[in-house]
């Protein structure tokens, strides 16, 4: 079996065939579940298992490296897919206990009833020696559950960050040294699971710093043997600086709200901005997600269905919601024909989100040329906020 370095057996699972995540996240180049052995010369250690669908796979790895004996397995992420192996390994090792968070433990007795006797909780920073490695722990709460942590080895400079810095990416590449392979790969799964804990990455991207890392191995997809690449990466994305861009949401019944977006489109290119225009009737949500990583502006258009938005446009406002993107302005347009309460319902979701509602422009049937002189209007506002912001010249 390949070593990532002298020791460090890659062990987990492919699954080219999975489409989707959580029963909401599209994986359109499946995935990988990642588990390391690491042989020290006193203990071994098994880092994180596999999706349950792929246990078969994860103890076939075991059985090739004639694994006999496991003292430790680090459980650095409580969630299924990285977890539900658990039972299967403790069943098969009957000495080995696993390591994880105080909150781990409490996750993996709920979640898979694993005993308290065979779970040992480590505080942040301790470490565990496997005779000639040592494994230092960092806990690193919510990338993107509570109890989340990193497993450090540090004779080999290798950072397990389970979540963390992973990609949706079914590869057999275990490792890449170059980020434009997996990149689209990792800004989305940035943009679905991490974004909404882009303040508290910050945070932990500074606890690591001092650290040095010659190999970060996520959970899912590659890991990086140029490390500054993917770390690099992240600081831009979880930085609180915005780009000048507008991406529309929108959905259309009659063409009406789909000629209000045609319309903004071209007004916002005229004046320099740039613009991504989602048919929600046929968008990736995934896309749509990793579009938002970094635009200043969110514009959603949709017409007024009976009395109020288009479902389409509902769900799609209150994913922007959940996912917190550092969007600082959203507008609300679209058409309708008799009455309605879309505004109303569009602002209702977005209460607490922090970016400023711009005045919307809701007109009645097919845009009139004053409609569309408003949404000039819309789109002078919107480049005099990217102006305030510093991202558009004068
Ligand atoms: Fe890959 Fe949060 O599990």
């Amino acid at each position: 079996m390949r070593e990532i370095r002298p020791g460090v057996f890659p062990v987990g699972a492919i699954d080219r065939d999975r489409r989707l995540f959580d029963e909401l996240i599209p994986l359109p180049e499946g995935t990988t579940y990642n588990a390391f052995v690491i042989r020290g010369s006193g203990a071994t250690a098994l880092i994180d298992t596999v999706d349950p669908s792929k246990e078969g796979v994860l103890l076939a790895n075991l059985d090739e490296l004639k694994l006999e004996r496991l003292d430790y397995l680090v459980s650095n992420h409580s969630e299924q897919d990285h977890s539900g192996s658990i039972p299967a390994v403790l069943a098969r090792y009957p000495a080995a206990k696993v390591v994880t968070t105080p909150k781990g433990k409490e996750f993996l007795r709920l979640l898979l009833h694993v005993p308290d006797e065979r779970i040992v909780a480590v505080q942040d920073r301790e470490t565990l020696s496997l005779g000639d490695r040592t494994l230092e722990f960092i806990h690193a709460p919510w990338v993107h559950w509570p109890e989340t942590m990193f497993t450090y080895l540090r004779e080999e400079r290798i950072l397990f960050t389970c979540d963390l810095f992973g990609s949706h990416f079914a590869t057999n590449d275990v490792s890449i040294g170059d980020l434009g392979r997996v990149y689209w790969g990792a800004k989305r799964y940035y943009a679905e699971i991490m974004m909404p804990f882009r303040t508290l990455i910050q945070g932990h991207l500074e606890k690591i710093r001092p650290l040095a890392i010659d190999i970060i191995a996520p959970s899912h997809g590659p890991a990086y043997t140029k490390p500054e690449l993917i770390l690099a990466a992240y600081r831009d994305w979880i930085s609180d600086e915005v780009k000048n861009e507008v991406v529309i949401p929108y959905v259309s019944m009659h063409h009406s709200t789909a000629a209000m977006v045609a319309h903004l489109e071209k007004a916002l290119l005229g004046r320099g901005i740039r613009v991504i225009p989602f048919n929600l009737t046929v968008t990736d949500l995934g896309e749509l997600a990793m579009a938002i990583v970094d635009a200043a502006t969110v514009v959603v258009g949709t017409p007024t269905v009976l009395t109020g938005p288009h479902p389409a446009a509902i769900s799609a406002t209150y994913l922007v919601k959940l996912l917190k993107p550092k969007t600082r302005a959203v507008g609300i347009i679209g058409s309708y024909g008799w009455g309605g309460k879309t505004v109303k319902e569009l602002t209702g979701i977005l209460q607490g989100f922090p970016a400023e509602v711009l005045e919307p422009v809701l007109v009645k049937g097919l845009p009139t040329a004053e409609d569309l002189r408003a949404l000039d209007a819309l789109a002078d506002k919107i480049a005099e906020k990217h102006r305030s912001y510093g991202i558009l010249g004068t």
